[in-house]
């Protein structure tokens, strides 16, 4: 099978989808991999390192594309990457197609098989290829939080922790998945009042176990979120429904709720987001400012964080990207329930309800294409 690896061209992602172990591992059995020249250099692994793990680099990327079978990305295709897809191409790749209509449009047109690292689904149900990335955004959520309350960045200037004598600053969190247990350990360590809302019952009950004490749990419905508006210094959205658009939690109208300077984060932006007056920023210019309150919408956060980022993905995508180069993409497919719901869409037509209904694209079965 030939593998290719192109580098990354959205705004500021660092992150390179193969690492030079996965490159040898994947020569060793017999598989060829191309990889764009400067692909690593995002995270510091050099053209020469690739080399000796026994890739072929390649100048340009439309070369990667033509050489490649199955490309590898982290980010999904951007408008100058869709005259290279072909139908017979695997992409396996973060795509996130129910926030765009327009990748969604590209990719019918394209017919390429689309496997999405964000919808493969480990046994147990949870989402192994994105839980890592969550860990990181979580995180950095907070420092990004911490940094633009801060008035030289047109925040309310509180410092989030407060001191003695000092209230902390109160941190609201819109989801308890991933995403939120990350942020609201990075609060509540940093010292921040925190409160992080759910509509999973189970899963505020293990978030009140495990949380210290300056974390609250609440279950989330509309009207929490309206009351609880006014005291919040930051807002994180971090809900996701899998497959799906985020819902709307927090409406252009709320806004008027919250107090000037604070600071919402929307991390959530990468499936539409569920803050009404959000859009997608990027890394250059991360913030924008809505009724007094600055947005953060960079939907790549973890390709700020190469160093750990690039390893943290390629540790969790490497056996599938094995396994899928070894056995063929159908079979590796028909062998693991989990990394074919991955599959979002081939030959033109969707297998997700949530993508293909609200776009009024055609709507597959992933069992008829695999038979
Ligand atoms: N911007 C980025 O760079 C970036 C990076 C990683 C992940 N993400 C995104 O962050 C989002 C969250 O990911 P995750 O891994 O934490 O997901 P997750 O599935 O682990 O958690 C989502 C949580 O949202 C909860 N939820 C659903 N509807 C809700 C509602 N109405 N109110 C409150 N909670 C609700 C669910 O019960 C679940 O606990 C996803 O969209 C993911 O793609 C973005």
């Amino acid at each position: 099978m030939n593998i290719g690896v192109p580098r990354e061209v959205k705004n500021n992602e660092n992150r390179v989808a193969v690492v030079p172990s996965g490159v040898e591992t994947l020569t060793k059995a017999g598989h060829a991999v191309f990889v764009e020249v400067g692909a690593g250099l995002g995270t510091s692994l050099t053209d020469d390192a690739y080399a000796a793990a026994g890739a072929t680099l390649l100048p340009a990327a439309r070369e990667v594309w033509v050489a490649s079978d199955i490309i590898c990305k982290v980010k999904e295709p951007q408008p100058e990457e869709f005259p290279f897809i072909r139908p017979d191409h695997t992409l396996f790749t973060y795509f996130h197609f129910a926030a765009s209509r327009a990748l969604s449009d590209a990719m019918q047109e394209a017919r390429a098989a689309c496997l999405a690292y964000e919808t493969v689904e480990a046994p147990d149900g949870t989402l192994p290829l994105l839980t890592p990335m969550s860990e990181i955004a979580g995180k950095m959520a907070m420092q990004e939080a911490a940094k633009y309350l801060e008035k030289p960045q047109g925040g309310r200037g509180i410092l989030l922790g407060g001191i003695p004598g000092v209230p902390a600053a109160h941190v609201v969190i819109l989801g308890g998945g991933v995403v939120g247990i990350n942020a609201a350990k990075i609060a509540a360590g940093m010292g921040a009042n925190v409160t992080i809302m759910d509509i999973n019952l189970e899963r505020l009950r293990y978030l009140d176990d495990v949380l210290p004490a300056n974390v609250t749990t609440y279950f989330s419905n509309p009207l929490h979120i309206r009351e609880i508006l006014p005291s919040a210094d930051v807002v994180i959205g971090a809900v996701l429904i899998k497959g799906a658009r985020a819902p709307i939690l927090v409406s252009q109208a709320d806004l008027k709720r919250m107090k000037p300077g604070s600071v919402i984060v929307d991390v959530a932006v990468d499936q539409g987001g569920c803050i009404e007056t959000m859009h997608p920023t990027t890394h250059a210019v991360p913030v924008f400012t809505v009724d007094e309150v600055i947005h953060y919408g960079v939907a790549n956060i973890p390709g700020a964080v190469p160093a750990t980022s690039t390893y943290a993905l390629t540790n969790a995508t490497f056996p599938y990207l094995l396994a899928l180069a070894n056995k063929g993409v159908k079979r590796a497919l028909r062998e693991d329930a989990g990394l074919a719901k991955g599959l979002n869409a081939a030959d033109g037509q969707f297998f997700l309800a949530e993508v293909a209904q609200p776009f009024g694209l055609p709507l597959g079965k992933v069992e008829e294409w695999l038979s």
